[in-house]
């Protein structure tokens, strides 16, 4: 296949950006679209020029580090799925494909295709974790979960923190991801003892990186790699709630 680029170039996060067009030869449609933007970067160093900075880690939607837009959409073409499980036969022969960064205040552009999203790491940071003493492993089964709690906290869980929710939103929330992290523990026995507390401060760290507020427009249940849903938000805010009341 033969295609065009235009793809975002900003040398570091206080540059001006643009896009700039590369057409490529030689893409295969069994390529992922993280393989094409390397044959791209192998022809950039053949010709001398700086290479795409982009990132990944996995390459099989787990890690949740290749976040770019494809043509508008996070992620590109398809619903649920990472850039790198995109492949090239998503496209046709001839196509022009524009690659953009996550856009979202929070979320600055380091460079080209990389953004900084350690504000999701502070989120984190407020919460998402449970005290526990050190010690030696407790036994599996003294705690009881029921299949059906257990399969709700393992479904929060699967969130891999790509920020897809938030580069779709309109208004750059970061309520999907942060409610996901909230539920997967607030629904366990484990969580419970930290639970107002866990609520209250992810929220509050949420509003202070500059995310926006969720408006129920559903764009990030569309694009999320794991299917995560509108519901998740409207039980954090519930969660919510209660912690102002009872907290
Ligand atoms: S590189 Fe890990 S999810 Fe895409």
């Amino acid at each position: 296949m033969k295609l065009r680029f235009k793809i975002w170039r900003q040398e570091n996060s206080s540059a001006q950006g643009e896009l700039k067009s590369y057409d490529v030869d030689g893409i295969s449609e069994d390529m992922s679209f993280l393989e094409a933007l390397d044959h791209l970067n192998e022809e950039l160093v053949r010709k001398d020029e700086p290479v795409i900075a982009f990132e990944h880690d996995c390459r099989e939607g787990i890690c949740g580090q290749c976040g770019v837009f494809i043509n508008g959409r996070a992620h590109g073409p398809h619903d649920h799925m990472t850039t790198c499980q995109v492949h090239m036969r998503s496209f046709k022969d001839g196509d022009t494909i524009t690659v953009e960064p996550f856009r979202a205040e929070s979320f600055p552009v380091i460079k080209d295709l990389v953004v900084d999203r350690s504000a999701f790491d502070r989120i984190i940071e407020q919460g998402a974790y449970i005290s526990a003493k050190t010690g030696t492993a407790p036994e599996a089964n003294a705690i009881p979960i029921s299949k059906e709690i257990a399969d709700e906290a393992m479904d929060m869980a699967a969130c891999i923190g790509c920020g897809a929710c938030v580069a779709t939103c309109k208004n750059a929330s970061a309520a999907l991801f942060t409610s996901a992290k909230i539920n997967h523990l607030n629904k366990l026995p484990q969580g419970k003892s930290e639970a107002h507390h866990r609520v209250l401060n992810m929220t509050q760290q949420m509003e202070i990186e500059g995310f926006g507020s969720c408006t129920f427009t559903g764009a990030c249940e569309v694009e999320c790699p794991a299917g995560i849903s509108l519901k998740s938000i409207a039980e954090m805010n519930a969660r919510y709630m209660k912690a102002k009341i009872f907290g």
